[in-house]
């Protein structure tokens, strides 16, 4: 089976969506293997980092 390209997109105010099949490596050390989608925080805000949770729209991120 082929591979699925992995995919970067920038939301307007929001995460960035990361689609395919990729590994997360935190700044802890850990290492988690994504298959799907996921999205990264981008505001800085997220208590889940490097994950969004959702953090941007309370704090009215507004970045292009
Ligand atoms: S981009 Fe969503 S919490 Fe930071």
């Amino acid at each position: 089976m082929a591979e699925q390209p992995v995919t970067i997109k920038t939301n307007p105010g929001g995460p960035f969506m990361v689609s395919g099949e990729f590994t997360l490596h935190d700044t802890e050390g850990n290492s988690v293997k994504h298959s799907g989608r996921a999205a990264l925080c981008r505001c800085g805000a997220s208590a889940k980092k490097p994950l969004c949770d959702g953090a941007h729209g309370r704090i009215g991120f507004e970045k292009e």
